[in-house]
């Protein structure tokens, strides 16, 4: 079925210039843009998104990383889009990730990976509500 996931190119991919080429990449694969904007995530913004991996070890490196720059932070619609997003950026480690996948492609660390992808439909729905309203979805 057609479904939505979350994206946010992070501001290492957005500050090395990425962010034309990642877009091409996500365009090319079948998404189309429900939502899009650049927007600079405040630390208590990247602590609420990220509450999940507040008890693990690399939980206040996460957060600098992501207000340290603005990032792009998007809807996208396909086809099986949390499953195939996850698919076209690659393992969350780039040193393990497949050859052509965005993080393969754009990132720098384990840390520093160059996008988000949503991990299911409902997390999907959660993070596209965190950074857009109903009236910036068309
Ligand atoms: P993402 O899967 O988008 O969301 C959680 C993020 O935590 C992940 O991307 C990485 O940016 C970061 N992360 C995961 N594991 C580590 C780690 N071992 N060290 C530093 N950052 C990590």
């Amino acid at each position: 079925a057609t479904n939505r996931t979350f994206t946010m190119i992070k501001p290492d991919a957005v500050e090395n210039g990425h962010t034309g080429a990642i877009l091409e990449k996500i365009n090319a694969a079948g998404f189309r843009i429900v939502a899009m904007k650049k927007t600079h995530m405040t630390k208590r913004d990247a602590e609420t998104f990220y509450a999940i991996h507040n008890e693990r070890p690399f939980f206040g490196e996460l957060v600098e990383f992501m207000t340290r720059g603005p990032i792009v932070a998007a809807i996208l619609e396909k086809e099986n889009a949390v499953e195939d997003f996850r698919t076209l950026i690659g393992a969350t480690n780039p040193a393990e990730a497949a050859e052509g996948t965005i993080r393969k492609l754009f990132a720098t660390s384990i840390g520093e990976n160059a996008v988000h992808g949503s991990d299911s439909d409902e997390n999907a729905a959660i993070e596209g509500s965190f950074h857009f309203s109903g009236r910036e979805m068309f």
